[in-house]
């Protein structure tokens, strides 16, 4: 059963873990991001996109993720990401998402605020934690480019997270979204938002950030950590290869099956590295 967003935190807190959340885009990616937790016997979450959602809706995938984690002992949520609007929000909810992420932060403040407090407010009635974000990432967001980045000011991060009421705060201190190997990340920055923050942060971008810079940030309010590109990665690189070797080569269900088993073993990797220390 998919696990509820404030119990997964708990869980997380009380054994000193950080969750990943690996986005999925499709059936394979899902079971792959299940079986790779699994493998690994540690907690996290699957999550897709506002933006993916419109490949795979909500229903179905919550169906996939359910049925894909049955037969976990460990915990597994299923999280909204870069939740785009109000309407995506309550479509996960309904579906039976178990965290939700509104991200408005690319509005004014109080702009974003108010779409955060409404997302809150809406969650929080069904029980489910919702991250909100402020500042700006630099880098490629599914099919967004953003150049410029904002890091996250830690003046306006008490205000913010008292006004919106937000479960998680996610952060802008140098990560970078998309394959982004070695991002400098502000350890201070962290340091400093997190003393300032009621709530536990989270970083975007995970791909690329070395395990020693995670372990540090753990112990700066880390909870949770995100990853797309290098999951996406292992699974295209599965279709592409074979390709290069054979323009002729069409035997989708042998790769898929290969590509799940790539999928499966870098999240297993993953969600291994950064709970070693
Ligand atoms: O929300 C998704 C993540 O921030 C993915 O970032 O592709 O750099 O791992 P990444
Ligand atoms: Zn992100």
């Amino acid at each position: 059963k998919l696990v509820n967003g404030f119990k997964l935190m708990e869980y997380a807190k009380r054994n000193n873990l950080v969750l990943p959340a690996f986005n999925t885009t499709n059936l394979e990616m899902t079971y792959a991001i299940a079986d790779g937790l699994m493998r690994a016997n540690l907690p996290g979450y699957i999550q897709i996109s506002s933006n993916n959602l419109r490949l795979s809706n909500p229903g179905i995938i919550a169906e996939i993720a359910a049925d894909a984690v049955k037969k976990s002992e460990t915990p597994i949520g299923l999280h909204l990401d870069h939740g785009k609007s109000f309407e995506d929000v309550k479509a996960c909810i309904d579906a039976g998402f178990t965290s939700i992420m509104i991200d408005a932060s690319h509005l004014p403040f109080e702009e974003n605020v108010k779409e955060c407090r409404r997302a809150a407010d809406y969650c929080h009635f069904y029980g489910i934690p919702v991250e909100a974000e402020l500042g700006a990432l630099r880098g490629k967001e599914e099919d967004i480019v953003n150049e410029a980045e904002c890091k996250t000011d830690p003046d306006m991060v008490a205000e913010f997270v008292e006004k919106t009421g937000c479960d998680t705060l996610a952060v802008s201190v140098g990560n970078v979204h998309g394959l982004c190997l070695n991002p400098q990340i502000d350890i201070p920055l962290l340091e400093k938002i997190n003393q300032i923050s009621k709530v536990p942060l989270v970083l975007h971008g995970g791909s690329g950030i070395p395990k020693e810079v995670i372990w540090e940030a753990k112990k700066h309010g880390l909870i949770k950590i995100n990853y797309g590109s290098d999951l996406r990665k292992e699974f295209v690189k599965t279709f592409g290869q074979a390709y290069e070797e054979n323009h002729n080569e069409y035997d989708v269900i042998h790769l898929s099956i290969e590509a799940v088993e790539e999928v499966s073993r870098k999240a297993q990797e993953l969600v291994t590295m950064i709970n070693e220390h």
